[in-house]
């Protein structure tokens, strides 16, 4: 079966969602999410969307904290572009519902690394907030259509499905072949915009929901693009650290308010590691001297200290954290929280532009999907939803001409089947989603060596091997094609990671602790 669509955005997180509600009325648009909107990593944002708003705030200013953190990899053309769109995503976001805490040049909220109060939220609920906004909007827009439960599960290139299309021999993208209801649909589109976020569940510690699974990353490095500095893996220094509740954030924005990290001894250790910033040092190395002082005292956590806030006020201003957090016992202006890093954000991505163009014509790559140089080598808080807002209404603004002229005589064949038969056994899947996680948590964690590297690369060929051969042999599933897709993202960080032969930024690498003087991009793409 086939559908036809002006353009398609695969993923409604905040990428997608802004890209959508920005295209022009005069196209049909397609948004799939294979969860419920509103959804992703957009929904669970807390602390917020930095941007300048503030007359005592500038740009520059952004800019300089922004390459701070990024460690000297920041691309400057890149953030100029996005930094000085900030105001302008702001208003238009005002327009469509979603006026958020400093938008109108009254004080943000204080995260790592900014060195002003720049962040706008709504309380410590801001994605949720504008997840459900966005969502409304498009929704009451006549020319899009959203289709929950949509699995895309390869890119439609002309290179494998219509060679008469390819343009002088560069590669064009169709479309996606789409998993619904048990169904695969060819979805064909004059553009097609790969906004699936991140891959946060490669480890077996994360912040992200389970739908992180990096998907569109691994649907475009099959097509071939190249996949740029994945091996940025950056680890939120503060998760909540309980049986119970897993993958709870909490926000950078309580340290922002002085909360402190206490080592097993009740000391405050981030003296040792950064005296000046303390808890507000960049995430990278936050992480790390958690890492060194769980290393150091053999624990598996550390504590967040936020007792000296009241509890009125943290009920007012962090009601997400304290009722999480009260939900599982811990009464946080009473008891430290205890704490530790999980997988967070996935600062590299596929090589894109700022309006999210790549080296294909007809495929667009935006949010936390793609790798613009924005984030460098460690992306600073609160700056992706910026990224994400400002290369979705770019995205929308590149669209031009007869879109539907482009497909409508379009054949691609449908998805064949071949011989595939239906998974049996369940525990095939399950258990290699547990070790590869578990390879990646283990040996591809916030400090690594060339040994632990090496051999984890070794583990997930045997395992892609595996996939591999249920992939061709079963009938789609969605754990299935998760699980493949996060097989081929796993083994492009090891590879990055092997790759890059110096430490910087989220990258530290035991063998070769530091940073070279040359500034590359490391960049992967699959043998044609
Ligand atoms: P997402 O919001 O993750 O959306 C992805 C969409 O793609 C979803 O709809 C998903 O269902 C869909 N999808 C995925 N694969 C497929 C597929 N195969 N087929 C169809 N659909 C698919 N950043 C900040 O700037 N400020 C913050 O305060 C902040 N807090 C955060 C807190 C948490 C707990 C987390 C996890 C992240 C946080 N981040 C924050 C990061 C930020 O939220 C994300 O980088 C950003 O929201 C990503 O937006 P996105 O649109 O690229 O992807
Ligand atoms: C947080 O609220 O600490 C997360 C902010 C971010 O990831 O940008």
């Amino acid at each position: 079966m086939t559908r036809k669509t002006d353009v398609l955005i695969i993923g409604g997180g905040m990428a997608g969602l802004t890209c959508a509600l920005e295209i022009s009325p005069d196209y049909s648009v397609t948004v799939l999410s294979k969860t419920k909107l509103p959804a992703g990593s957009t929904f669970l944002a807390q602390g917020g969307l930095a941007a300048v708003t503030s007359g005592a705030d500038s740009f520059e200013s952004h800019l300089k904290d922004t390459q701070k953190s990024g460690a000297g990899m920041v691309d400057e053309t890149v953030a100029r572009q996005i930094i000085s769109m900030g105001p302008e995503l702001v208003d238009t976001l005002s327009k469509w519902g979603i006026t958020l805490e400093g938008s109108n040049g009254d004080s943000g909220g204080m995260e790592g690394g900014h060195s002003f109060r720049r962040v706008l939220h709504y309380f410590d609920q801001t994605g949720r907030f504008i997840s459900e906004h966005l969502a409304e909007e498009c929704r009451s827009r006549s020319n899009i259509t959203i289709i929950e439960g949509a699995f895309a599960i390869n890119l439609i290139t002309a290179s494998r499905e219509a060679l008469p299309l390819l343009d002088m021999g560069s590669d064009k993208c169709l479309g996606a072949y789409v998993l619904l209801e048990g169904d695969v649909i060819t979805f064909l589109a004059g553009e097609t915009v790969i906004a699936t976020g991140g891959a946060g569940k490669t480890y077996r510690y994360t912040s992200n929901q389970d739908s992180s699974t990096g998907d569109g990353i691994a649907m475009a490095y099959r097509a071939g693009l190249p996949v740029k500095n994945m091996e940025f893996y950056q680890f939120h220094p503060t998760c909540l650290y309980h049986p119970d509740k897993r993958n709870f954030l909490i926000t950078e924005a309580l340290r922002g308010e002085g909360a402190k990290l206490l080592n097993e001894a009740g000391k405050r250790f981030m003296k040792y590691y950064d005296p000046e910033r303390m808890e507000l040092a960049p995430r990278d190395v936050v992480a790390r001297a958690i890492d060194s002082e769980m290393k150091r005292f053999g624990t598996d956590h550390m504590l967040l200290d936020a007792t000296h806030l009241s509890k009125q006020f943290l009920e007012e201003h962090f009601p997400e954290v304290t009722s999480g957090v009260t939900s599982v016992g811990i009464e946080p202006w009473k008891d430290p929280i205890p704490v530790v890093p999980a997988a967070h954000y996935c600062v590299g991505g596929v090589s894109a532009a700022t309006d999210g163009s790549t080296e294909m014509t007809g495929l667009r790559v935006i949010g936390e999907a793609s790798c613009t140089g924005f984030h460098g080598a460690n992306r600073l808080g609160s700056n992706s939803l910026l990224e994400a807002g400002v290369m979705g209404l770019l995205c929308a603004r590149s669209f031009k001409g007869d879109l539907s002229r482009r497909v409508t005589d379009l054949e691609v064949r449908d998805w064949s089947y071949g011989r595939a038969e239906p998974l049996r056994e369940n525990v095939l899947v399950d258990h290699s989603w547990a070790s590869l996680r578990s390879v990646m948590w283990d040996y591809v964690g916030i400090v690594k060596t060339d040994k632990r590297l090496r051999r984890a690369l070794k583990l997930l060929d045997v395992l892609a091997d595996e996939v591999e051969e249920d992939y061709w042999t079963l009938l789609p599933t969605i754990e299935q094609l998760e699980l493949r897709n996060l097989t081929t993202v796993a083994r492009v960080i090891v590879r990055s990671a092997l790759l890059r032969r110096e430490s910087v930024g989220l990258h530290y690498l035991v063998d070769c602790p530091h940073k070279s003087h040359t500034r590359t991009d490391t960049v992967l793409r699959i043998n044609p």
